[in-house]
């Protein structure tokens, strides 16, 4: 197995999270939180995800984050229909989630990936003790009109979140070669001196070579980079060492590529523990900082943020890079062409 550079690094333990975010909670939320919770898993020790330095920033993120499709993506099954997680069910994950040590929130374009996570965390009074990571996806077009487009995305989703900050802002385009990044870099630098985030970033679906360019060209810019990654898209793999040299902490997303590699498999009988074991995969690459996963039930949540305190065995890794090998039809096809080895 990889060792992270930030193995040696875990921050805080789940113990002192907890010591640390009841100290900032009301009364009612702490008995949920530090004295044993109500619900499904009271009682019940449940394991601990780790944390990592994000690359230059410092900041210590949970090296498995909530991906903001969780609340967007209309996924939980009800009857013969899907619909969107409820307030009441995203509390119940994002609180299992902070139990386990999770501090790292994703929120994509859609408005519910701002809201719902934001009420929930508003709700443990755990702002503070949370990262907060916003996308500005699909959205710049490498033209003077971007910094406009950041200042009303900052101060229109700073309110969904409930929050004056946040902790990252990421810029992207989708598409597949990267854009003019100055107008961006200009405006987020503004939105930084102005206190409303901390950190920048940039991530997007171009092909890894333009990705490896990207960095190259805008790398010095921001703090932190984001982009695909799972056990058969692989092409980051090609990226991950150039974004790490330039200081660039290292934010992963789609471990299942949207679920739709985990469609065929048998995950209550013969596969069962793969989505851990997926997770597990991505994080023991010793460049990833964080993969952000999506989540859409409190069983995702459980197995999901375990895969930090599972490692997998060489058997399990031989195992799984040998179910993925000859998958031919992954539906994914911007995915495919520019992150996957041939
Ligand atoms: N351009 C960008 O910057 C960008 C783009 C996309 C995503 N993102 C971020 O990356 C995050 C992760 O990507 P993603 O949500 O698209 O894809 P993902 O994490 O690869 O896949 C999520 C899907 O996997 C399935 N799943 C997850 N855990 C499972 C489990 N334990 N058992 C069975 N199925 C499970 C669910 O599919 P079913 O619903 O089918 O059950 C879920 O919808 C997003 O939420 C978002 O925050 C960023």
């Amino acid at each position: 197995m990889t060792l992270s550079r930030n193995h040696a690094a875990k921050g805080l333990s789940r113990r002192n999270f907890l010591r640390t975010i009841g100290k900032g909670m009301a009364g009612g939320a702490l008995a949920g939180f530090a004295i044993g919770r109500e619900g499904a898993f009271a009682g019940e020790v449940l394991p601990e995800v780790k944390r990592r330095q994000l690359g230059r920033t410092g900041l210590m993120v949970s090296e498995i984050g909530f991906g903001g499709h969780s609340w967007s993506y209309a996924q939980v099954p009800d009857g013969d229909k899907m619909r969107v997680a409820s307030e009441t069910e995203a509390l119940e994950m994002v609180r299992t989630g902070l139990e386990m040590g999770v501090n790292f929130f994703d929120s994509d374009t859609p408005q519910l990936e701002h809201t719902v996570p934001g009420k929930a965390v508003r709700k443990l009074n755990a702002r503070k003790d949370v990262i907060v990571c916003a996308r500005l996806v699909h959205k710049m077009k490498g033209q003077a009109s971007d910094k406009e487009e950041v200042y009303k995305f900052v101060d229109e989703r700073l309110k969904m979140w409930q929050t004056d900050y946040f902790d990252i802002l990421f810029t992207g385009m989708a598409t597949e070669d990267y854009w003019d990044m100055s107008y961006c870099i200009e405006a987020l630098e503004k939105v930084k001196k102005a206190g409303k985030c901390r950190f920048t970033g940039f991530g997007s679906h171009f092909s890894r070579g333009k990705f490896v360019e990207a960095i190259e060209k805008y790398g010095k810019a921001f703090d932190i980079c984001s982009m695909p990654y799972n056990v058969y898209h692989r092409g980051a793999e090609d990226v991950l060492p150039a974004a790490e040299q330039c200081g660039l902490g290292i934010v992963t997303i789609k471990p299942f590529a949207r679920g739709s590699l985990l469609k065929k498999k048998d995950l209550e009988g013969k596969d069962k523990g793969l989505p851990r074991r997926m997770i597990a995969y991505v994080i023991e690459n010793k460049h990833v900082d964080c993969c952000v996963c999506g989540v859409h039930t409190i069983a995702h949540v459980r197995e999901n943020f375990s895969a930090s305190a599972n490692p997998l065995s060489p058997e399990e890794r031989l195992l799984l890079q040998d179910s993925f090998g000859s998958a031919e039809e992954i539906p994914l096809g911007w995915l495919d062409r520019g992150w996957r080895y041939a």
